[in-house]
C-alpha cells in the first residue's frame, strides 16, 4: 500500500536536515529565476485566526507565481467561528483544495487540522512555533554570511514561538544558539529537552551581554506576541534589559547581522539605530518569506 499521509509542514523537528535543505534549495532556485508554473491547477486555502501581513501576502504571491491560486478564510467569517469542528473543516477543505495553510491560536488546532486533512497542512504560526519564518531566516543568514552550520546566533528577549522555532532550527541546521531570556520568559522546557536529547548546541542564560559576545547574528522579536496582550505592561518591564541597541550589537562580531521576523516595535525590543542600521537584514528576511515558502509549497504539493 502506498503511504497516503499528506506531506505536512508542521514543525522543523519533524524533518531531517536533508529534507529541510531540499526545501531551501527549491526556494533559492525559484528565487534565482527557475520558476515556471509547477503548481498550475493547484489551490491553497489560508486560514487566519490571528492577524498577518507577511505570511498572508507572501503565501498568496508564492502560490500565484508558481501557477496556483489561493483562497483566504478567516475564522470569524467562516463556520469555524460558529463552532464547526476543526476536523470537519479539514475534511471539507480537503475536497476543494490541494493544501491548507493555517495560522492559529493553539497548536492543538494545527494538529487536529493535520490529523483530519487529506491534503498537506502548513503551519503559518501557532502559539508554540513559526517554522516558515525560520526557513526564510536560515536562507537569509546564509545569503549574507555563508553556511549557518557552526555559526553563533543569539536570541535576546521573550522565549516565545519564534524562540522555539530557532531552537529547532539550531538542532537541524547545526548552529550554536544562545538564548538570552528573563527567568520568567524562558522557552518551553519540553522544547529545550528535545534539543538536548538531539544533541543541540543550545545555551540558555539571562546574561544577554555575555551571550552576544562573538555572535554572528543577533535576533529578537516583539515583547508582546499575539495573544499575550493581557500581561503587556509587566512584559515591558521584564524585557527592557533585553532590548537590542547599538551598544549590545557592538559586543557581537563586527560583521554580525541583525534579524527580526517583524512586525517590529522600535524603542521596545530594538532601537531604530539597529533595525534601520548597517547590521540589519530585516527587509531581505521579509522578502525571503516569499522564496522559502515557494520551496515549502513545492515540496508539500508535488
Ligand atoms: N513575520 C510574520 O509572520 O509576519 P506576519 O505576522 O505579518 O505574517
Ligand atoms: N512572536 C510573534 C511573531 C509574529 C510573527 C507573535 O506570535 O505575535
Amino acid at each position: 500500500m502506498p503511504d497516503r499521509t499528506p506531506k505536512h509542514f508542521l514543525d522543523l523537528e519533524h524533518f531531517d536536515t536533508a529534507t529541510l535543505r531540499d526545501m531551501l534549495t527549491r526556494g533559492s532556485g525559484f528565487k534565482s529565476g527557475g520558476a515556471g508554473r509547477p503548481l498550475a491547477g493547484k489551490a491553497l486555502v489560508m486560514i487566519f485566526e490571528k492577524p498577518s501581513t507577511r505570511t498572508r501576502v507572501s503565501f498568496e504571491m508564492a502560490i500565484r507565481q508558481l501557477g496556483g491560486e489561493a483562497v483566504v478564510m478567516d475564522r470569524d467569517g467562516s463556520q469555524l467561528g460558529r463552532g464547526e469542528t476543526v476536523a470537519d473543516t479539514a475534511r471539507v477543505l480537503s475536497r476543494y483544495v490541494d493544501a491548507i495553510m493555517i495560522r492559529t491560536t493553539s497548536e492543538a488546532i494545527l494538529l487536529e487540522m493535520a490529523e483530519y486533512a487529506s491534503v498537506p497542512v502548513i503551519n503559518g504560526l501557532t502559539d508554540r512555533t513559526h517554522p516558515c519564518q525560520l526557513m526564510a531566516d536560515v536562507m537569509t543568514f546564509e545569503e549574507h554570511r555563508g553556511p549557518i552550520e557552526g555559526k553563533v546566533v543569539v536570541w535576546s528577549g521573550d522565549g516565545n514561538n519564534m524562540a522555539s522555532s530557532w531552537i529547532q532550527a539550531a538542532v537541524r541546521f547545526r548552529f550554536e544558539l544562545r538564548l538570552a531570556c528573563p527567568e520568567q520568559l524562558m522557552p518551553p522546557q519540553d522544547v529545550l529537552d528535545w534539543a538536548a536529547a538531539e544533541g543541540g548546541n543550545i545555551v540558555v542564560t539571562s546574561d544577554v551581554e555575555a551571550a552576544v559576545e562573538g555572535a554572528d547574528c543577533v535576533v529578537t522579536d516583539t515583547w508582546v506576541s499575539m495573544g499575550d496582550e493581557e500581561n503587556s505592561p509587566s512584559r515591558h518591564n521584564i524585557l527592557r534589559p533585553y532590548q537590542v541597541d547599538e551598544r549590545l550589537m557592538g559586543l557581537a562580531k563586527p560583521d554580525a547581522i541583525f534579524m527580526h521576523c517583524l512586525p517590529a516595535h522600535r524603542g521596545d525590543e530594538v532601537t531604530p539605530g539597529v533595525i534601520d542600521g548597517p547590521h540589519s537584514v530585516v527587509w531581505d528576511e521579509a522578502e525571503n518569506r516569499l522564496h522559502a515558502q515557494k520551496g515549502i509549497l513545492h515540496w508539500c504539493m508535488t
